[in-house]
């Protein structure tokens, strides 16, 4: 089977090529590098430099690769930037789908595997979060993949598309060869292993004054690689549960000072904090609830205990002290 896989120079879409490739498949791996590295890709993939704004391109990858199921992880995903560029969220997470999209219909594929994000749900009203929960994404980053999430309806109910969203809460993790390297890293747990590191001086934590045992807000942790397998499940399912939307996520929160302090002591090194006032737009807790996608499709992650996640990352780090910067062809 040959699985076209847009972002996947970037951290998910990398590791899911991996496992993909791991399992048999082939894999069109597709990135504008904007923000991924070239050596993330994995060896065993075409690599295509393709934006996905650009239709001509776009409809050259599909004349020139025969594709069977496309997984779908360009994207822009700083949440941040979209409140200050909202036009860049909707022009690559809204136009630019539609022409992929396009693309996967003139070309007759009939499976598609969509990233989605727990920022659809925005202030949750019940946790953990279950998948009818009301949608009412708090930023323009969470409306566009919540647009997209509608479009997608229209095109199997008009082309005859076979779909299936992944909603993830928050990726985390390594494989041994690819990690977690964002240009612009606003993520928690490599951004406190950059202070194990030495590279930054300490962890912002931004509230400590929420309802939550410790005062800080709590996150659902979930392992890139359980990520990369529960696309895998999807698209093995996906005649079954097409239109469906899942929860990807663990059911178990974590502070971020209980993230801190795990990374501490499986780090060995002291991770200096820095606790100052909330940011506008934190939730205090984003749990997800896994029973649908237990229930549905059968599939638990069974990577992603907090020490799990925290040490995969860790070992990547130390593998790969500048990330993907290191290698010439990154
Ligand atoms: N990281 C998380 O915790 C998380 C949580 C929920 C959802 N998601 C979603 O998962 C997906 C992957 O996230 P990630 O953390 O790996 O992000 P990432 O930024 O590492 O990867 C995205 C990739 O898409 C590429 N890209 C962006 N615009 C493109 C375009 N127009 N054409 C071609 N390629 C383009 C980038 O170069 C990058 O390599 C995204 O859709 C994101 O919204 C991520």
């Amino acid at each position: 089977m040959s699985i076209l896989v847009t972002g996947a120079a970037g951290y998910i879409g990398s590791v899911c090529s991996e496992v993909l490739i791991s399992r048999g498949m082939s894999v069109i791996a597709l990135d504008s590098l904007l923000e991924g590295h070239r050596g993330a890709v994995p060896p065993g993939a075409t690599f295509c430099q393709v934006d996905l704004a650009d239709r001509a391109q776009l409809e050259a990858v599909f004349t020139k690769h025969k594709v069977d199921a496309v997984m779908h992880f360009a994207a822009e995903a700083l949440v941040a930037k979209s409140m200050r560029e909202p036009s860049i969220f909707y022009a690559t997470n809204v136009a630019s789908g539609v022409n992929l999209l396009d693309a996967v219909t003139r070309h007759g594929v009939k499976k598609f595997i969509f990233s989605s994000t727990a920022a659809t749900y925005g202030e949750p009203r019940i946790v953990p979060i279950p998948e009818d929960h009301p949608k009412a994404p708090i930023n323009p980053y969470g409306k566009s993949k919540l647009t997209f999430e509608q479009i997608l309806a229209d095109y199997k109910l008009y082309t005859g598309l076979k779909y299936v969203t992944l909603r993830y809460f928050n990726a985390a993790g390594a494989s041994n060869t690819c990690g977690e390297n964002h240009r612009v890293e606003t993520h928690l747990i490599p951004r406190v292993l950059e202070a194990a590191a030495g590279s930054l001086p300490h962890v912002d934590v931004f509230g400590t004054d929420y309802p939550t045992p410790d005062g800080t807000c709590v996150r659902d942790y979930i392992h890139v690689l359980d990520i990369a397998d529960s696309h895998v499940r999807a698209l093995e399912e996906i005649d079954r549960v097409t239109g469906e939307a899942f929860n990807v996520g663990n059911s178990c929160g974590f502070s971020i000072l209980e993230v801190i302090d795990a990374a501490e002591r499986i780090t060995g090194r002291k991770i200096p904090r820095k606790l100052g006032p909330r940011r506008p737009g934190d939730p205090a807790v984003l749990v997800a609830s896994k029973e649908k996608l237990k229930r549905v499709l059968g599939w638990e992650a069974s990577h992603s205990s907090l020490e799990e996640i925290i040490q995969s990352a860790w070992t990547w780090k130390q593998k790969h002290p500048n990330g993907y910067a290191q290698n010439a062809s990154a």
